[in-house]
This record gives structure tokens, sequence and C-alpha cells, in this order.
């Protein structure tokens, strides 16, 4: 179906969009992860191609940058309810009461992600309380200081990954701290976490499946105690205040639309954290894999450190760490003159998005200049990622980290080692020397 066949601005009554008439994603040999990403916007984007596009199995694709944005604030695309997102996952592995990737269907059915209203509204509200803009500083204090241990830690001028030896250990060390786990905790935590990758695979390989469910066993089993331990033992506000909230929310679980209302604070972040272990490191270390690449922006930030912000906003644009989420139409939708029917999956290309040279002329090169407007780095509209604060606030305190130590990253010659397949944009390993800044 061409541009023009799925523009119908002049019918009065919108008519049912034929989704299976669409040409298929995997018809640009995309199956996911960054350089098929790279090589897909090219193609999509250097004109004929069509205005949308759907999965194998009949997902709408929404990959331009002005109906990315348009659709994301109509009220009717919701996230994919719990429910929903087991029954795929089952349908998916082998079937059965036990089925692969049932312990991370039951953490992610505790994250709001997989909500809608009315659970949606009173979990996301009670999640940014806790980690929205006013409690920047006083989180930014955690990861200051977990920042400075970390690169007291790391050898000079040896070759470590960045991924394992910093990001990751920052992440563990933040949200551990704030969840209350113990050091010997944070330190097995760090395995676990890399472990986790594969749950963001777009290509469900069954043995990658069945290794990254043990790590969301054990992911979910550590927070929830933790969690659990420190409301018991008093002194954790971040838990407490979670937990105080979850506790007025008196609302029946929905698993097909509206989803689940956790159990305890423990499930609850266990779920919720998910993108803050895993996604936070990932962003962190391709913002760093981008401005490496770029020294005369460094020694710009450095006599200017107010361009921090719009630096790693720029190079999370060209690197988005989250290329596509699934959402869910949770009532018919209307669009352009089409109805897109109540049920129908939607893939969001959240990072092709970024790319769309409509919205950003030029959009593989790295410009300090744009201004950071319309980015959809972090979705858009009602679901616009909750993390987003801390993801930025933990990036630029790294880079500031690195700076006051008067450490620049060098990355070795290997060759760069982007997983493939995925739904993020995620480097497996990022060979680097921290060595000292040139003046
Ligand atoms: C830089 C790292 C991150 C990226 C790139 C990212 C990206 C996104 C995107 C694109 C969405 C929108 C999904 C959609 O509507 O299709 C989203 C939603 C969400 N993110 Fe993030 N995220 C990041 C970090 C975090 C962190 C740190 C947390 C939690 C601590 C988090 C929790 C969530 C949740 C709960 C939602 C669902 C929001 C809702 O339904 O209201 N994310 N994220």
């Amino acid at each position: 179906m061409g541009a023009t066949e799925t523009s119908n601005p002049e019918a009065t009554e919108p008519q049912r969009l034929n989704i299976q008439s669409l040409r298929p994603l995997s018809s640009f040999s995309y199956s996911g992860g960054r350089n098929e990403f790279r090589r897909l916007c090219q193609t999509i984007f250097a004109g004929g191609a069509p205005r949308f596009l759907r999965t194998d199995d009949n997902r709408l694709v929404v990959f331009r940058h002005a109906d990315l944005r348009a659709m994301a604030v109509i009220p009717e695309l919701g996230n994919v309810p719990s429910g929903v997102l087991a029954a795929r996952a089952k349908a998916g592995a082998d079937a059965g009461e036990s089925f692969v990737g049932a312990a991370m269907v039951d953490v992610f059915a505790n994250q709001f992600f997989f909500t809608n209203e009315p659970i949606h509204t009173p979990l996301r509200r009670m999640t940014l309380s806790q980690i929205g803009p006013k409690r920047m500083p006083e989180l930014e204090g955690i990861a200051r200081s977990c920042i400075r241990r970390i690169l007291d830690e790391t050898p000079r001028d040896a070759r470590i990954d960045f991924v394992q030896d910093v990001a990751v250990k920052l992440t563990v060390s933040f949200w551990g701290e704030l969840v209350g786990l113990t050091a010997d905790e944070m330190a097995a935590m760090v395995t676990v976490v890399r472990a986790m990758s594969p749950a963001f695979s777009a290509t469900l390989d069954v043995e990658e499946l069945r290794a990254a469910d043990k790590a969301f066993s054990t992911y979910r089993a550590r927070i929830e105690g933790a969690a659990m331990r420190s409301l018991t033992a008093g002194g954790h506000p971040f838990v407490e205040g979670l937990a105080a909230e979850l506790a007025r929310i008196d609302l029946a679980d929905d698993p097909d639309c509206a989803g689940i209302v956790p159990a305890n604070v423990g499930a609850m972040l266990a779920g919720v954290l998910t993108d803050g272990f895993h996604t936070t490191a990932v962003a962190a270390v391709n913002a760093i894999w981008v401005l490496a690449r770029e020294p005369d922006t460094l020694a710009e930030i450095r006599a200017n450190p107010e361009l921090l912000t719009a630096a790693i906003a720029e190079a999370w644009r060209l690197e988005p760490p989250a290329l596509m989420f699934n959402s869910y139409a949770i009532g018919d939708i209307a669009y352009n003159g089409f109805l897109i029917p109540k049920g129908t999956g939607v893939l969001m290309m959240w990072g092709a998005g970024n790319h769309d040279p409509r919205a950003f002329p030029n959009p593989a090169r790295f410009d300090l200049s744009r201004g950071g407007q319309g980015l959809t780095t972090f979705g858009g509209g009602a679901q616009i990622c909750p993390g987003r604060h801390v993801a930025m606030m933990l990036t630029r305190a790294l880079i500031e980290g690195l700076e006051a130590a008067d450490l620049t990253v060098e990355p070795t010659d290997e060759a760069d080692a982007w997983v493939e397949g995925h739904i993020l944009s995620e480097l497996r390993t990022f060979p680097v020397r921290l060595g000292p800044t040139p003046r």
C-alpha cells in the first residue's frame, strides 16, 4: 500500500485499515538491532516507502516522526495489557502451564508499562513522585557518590569493558542503594542484569529466552526480597514512600485491559526498575560511545558545561537506546481517516522517529545545534517514559564524574559489538581505556 493509499482525509466515515495488506517490516530484511536499524532508516526514508508497515504477525508498524508524535497522544492507543502479553508469550514459546518466558512476563506484569486506566495513572503518579524532576537533586547526590566509588575502583590505562565495569555497575549501585541491596547482592546483580538482555530480543530464540528467564527469576527474587526487607527495617524512604502509596490503591485486577495492581512494593519495583537497571545502562553507554567520537564537542562542553544535556540528547537521537516498543489499541482508533480496530497491536518505532529526515535533516549526522525539539527517544503522550529524568541525570553525572577525575574514554580499535535482533540498540561490550584528559 502506498503513502497516498493510507491517507483518506476526504472520507466522512473512517475506513478500516487493512493491516494484512501492508508491506511487512521483514521485507526490508529488518529483524532488530542497531546496524540493521540504520540500514532500514536509510531505505524507508529515501522516498517511496509506504506510510505504515506491518509485522509478520500483523501488528501495525508506525515509524514516521509525524505519525509517532500524533498517535502517541491518542487516548485509545494504550499499553499492551499484561494478559495480552502473557498470551503472546505463551503462543510464541512452548505452550503449557510453565512456558519459556514465564518469569519475564511475571516481572513485566508488575510494571505499569503493561497497564491501562484506571490502574495506569495511580501507578505512574506514585512512581513520578519518587523519580520525577522534584527528586532529582537528592537522587543526584546518591548518583555522584556511586560514580566516584566506581571510577576510583576502575583501573587506568588498561582495557576495560565500559558496559560491565562502569555503566551496569552504576545502575546497579544507584538503584541498589535506593532499594536496599547489600554490597554482595549488588556485586552479584551486575551479572544478573547483563544476563537479562535477551528479554529485549525481537526474534524469540528459545534457548536465549530460557537463559534470560532464569536471570529474571533471580532478579525478581533479589529486588523483591531486598525491598520487602528494607520496608520492614525502615530507613528506606524510596521503598516506604512507594509502599504507602501502593497501599492506597483499591482497584481490581483486569489483566485483559487495565492490567494488574502489583501485590507488593517489591514486585512493583522489580517491574518498574527493569529499564532502570538495564536500559539506563544501555543509554549511558550509547551517549558515551557517540561523544567519544566527537572530541570537538567534548572540548566545547568543557568550555560550556551547560551544553552537556543537549549533547546527551543529541547522542541519544543518533543512537536511540530504545528502537521500538509495543502499544495496543484499547479502543477503536480513528487516525488519518482510517480506523484501527480495538485489539490491534501497534509497534511504535520510536528510534526511527529520531532518524526521519523530515524532522531531523541529515539525521545520521551529530549536530549539537538541532535544539532538541521533537525527539522520540522516550516515546510520547500519556505513556512518555517516567524514567527519562533519572536516565539523563545519571548519564550527565557519569560524564561529569569522568571529567572531575580528569579521565577520557578512549575506545580501543576493536569492532563494535552491537547486539543484533533486539528492540534496543545495545552494545554487548564497549572496550575502552580510561586515560588522562588531553589538555
Ligand atoms: C534511557 C533509558 C530509557 C529509555 C530509552 C526508555 C524508553 C522508553 C520509551 C520509548 C517508553 C515509551 C514506550 C511506549 O509508549 O511505547 C518508555 C516507557 C516507560 N519507561 Fe522508559 N526508558 C528508559 C529508562 C527508564 C527508566 C530509568 C525507568 C524506570 C525507572 C523506565 C520506566 C518506564 C515505564 C514504567 C514506562 C511506561 C510508562 C507508561 O506506560 O506510562 N524507563 N520508556
